[in-house]
């Protein structure tokens, strides 16, 4: 993410928003799968852990959308003085968590809709049936939905680390300008 803005030294508001509700969904996520492999088969807190799961995770894809574009409109504001590779690795992860919020959720529903159990949006009568029914892709859908979803506790970490170090450590303003506005 390349584009920086002169608009000041901060976050904007809504980018602030996006960023901290997102987190919330995206932990919310993670929660509910984890609790669920506590959970009897067949069980209604199975069928509410996975049900939280896809809801947390689509609306990650329903904020990530109007997220982006923000982002692409407004830019971000300039880093905080540091090396340039710490500044590019900072870019990068950025990137790959823009490129997660985005194709984590949309693996999610492929798996269900390959599955032939596309996600049924409630009252509506309308199903997130984003492919046909098909066993061989359901395999691939899930085994990169599993394989990303694993890799990204790390990426995730490593992002919150960094956060941390730069507000503790080296004692910058990087999380405070993502956590309120002046
Ligand atoms: C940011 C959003 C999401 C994250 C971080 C996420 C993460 C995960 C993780 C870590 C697993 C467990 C993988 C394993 O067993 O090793 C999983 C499983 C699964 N997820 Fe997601 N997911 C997200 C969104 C979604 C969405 C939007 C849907 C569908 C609407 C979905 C459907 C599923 C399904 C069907 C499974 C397999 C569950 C099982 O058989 O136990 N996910 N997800
Ligand atoms: C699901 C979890 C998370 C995701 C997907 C995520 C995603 C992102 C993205 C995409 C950016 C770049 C924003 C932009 O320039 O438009 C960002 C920035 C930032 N994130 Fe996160 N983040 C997560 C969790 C966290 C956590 C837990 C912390 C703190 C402990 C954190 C602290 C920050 C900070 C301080 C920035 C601003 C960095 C800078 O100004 O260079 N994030 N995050």
């Amino acid at each position: 993410m390349t584009k920086t803005s002169l608009a000041g030294s901060r976050y904007s508001g809504p980018a602030i928003f996006f960023h901290w509700a997102v987190f919330l969904l995206v932990a919310a996520a993670y929660a509910a799968i984890e609790l669920k492999g506590f959970t009897p088969r067949g069980s209604a807190a199975r069928a509410l852990a996975m049900g939280t799961h896809e809801w947390a995770g689509v609306l990650v894809l329903v904020l990530a959308v109007p997220r982006l574009l923000w982002r692409l409109v407004r830019g971000a504001p300039a880093p905080e003085e540091g090396s340039r590779w710490m500044q590019l690795l900072a870019g990068a992860m950025h990137l790959l968590l823009y490129l997660f919020i985005f194709i984590q959720p949309l693996l999610g529903l492929l798996t269900l809709a390959a599955a032939g159990h596309p996600l049924a949006v409630p009252g509506t009568g309308l199903e997130l049936a984003l492919a046909a029914p098909d066993d061989g892709l359901k395999d691939l859908f899930e085994e990169l939905h599993e394989t990303i979803g694993s890799a990204f506790y790390a990426v995730i970490g490593l992002h919150a680390v960094a956060a941390l170090f730069h507000h503790y450590m080296l004692g910058d303003n990087t999380l405070r300008r993502m956590w309120r506005q002046r």
